[in-house]
């Protein structure tokens, strides 16, 4: 096969994908602010600090509506949304009962979450997700993370 057939199969196979929402997307930032959260600094964590913290939760729900819910669904709870329901992001971890393991499933798990967010998707040149580097703030980042398992079972 020559290199340009591979390089048009693979626009055709991104363009394709049942998730895309739309070509070209911006990530707006939330106009909610952490306050109160432990600021965080600079230099992205590798784990969420904020698992279970209820403010966290609250700051992260408001994000969550003003920054995702547009491609993932209101309040995190809708089937319909265009882009993947994000509740099932740690359903692998979920089935790991042996406490160690599953936290070093949520710890890899996290890890992909803060990659995804910042890197966004963009695969072969078409934008699935923006890229929230310099848009979203990391506190707000975790925020969105502990909604999110906040609302695991939820409707
Ligand atoms: C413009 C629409 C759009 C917005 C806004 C958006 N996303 Fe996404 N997101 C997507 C799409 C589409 C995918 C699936 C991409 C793919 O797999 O090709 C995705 C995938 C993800 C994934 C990976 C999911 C998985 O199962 O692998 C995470 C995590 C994520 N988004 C988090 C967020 C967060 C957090 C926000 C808000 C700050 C957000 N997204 C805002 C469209 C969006």
């Amino acid at each position: 096969m020559s290199d340009r057939l591979v390089i048009i199969l693979l626009i055709l196979a991104a363009i394709g994908l049942p998730t895309r929402v739309a070509a070209n997307e911006v990530a707006i930032a939330p106009a909610i602010e952490p306050t109160g959260l432990p600021p965080l600094g600079a230099v992205w964590r590798e784990a969420n600090p904020y698992r279970g913290n209820p403010l966290a939760i609250e700051i992260g729900h408001t994000a969550f509506n003003q920054a995702c819910a547009r491609c993932h669904g209101a309040d995190a709870s809708t089937h319909a949304a265009p882009a993947p329901d994000l509740r099932n992001l740690n359903r692998y971890c979920r089935r790991i009962a042996a406490p160690e393991l599953n936290a070093a499933c949520m710890r890899d798990n996290d890890a992909y979450f803060a990659k995804t967010v910042r890197q966004g998707k963009v695969i072969v040149g078409v934008t699935h997700m923006p890229p929230w580097e310099g848009v979203l703030k990391q506190e707000l980042a975790w925020a969105i993370l502990s909604f999110i398992e906040s609302r695991v079972g939820g409707k």
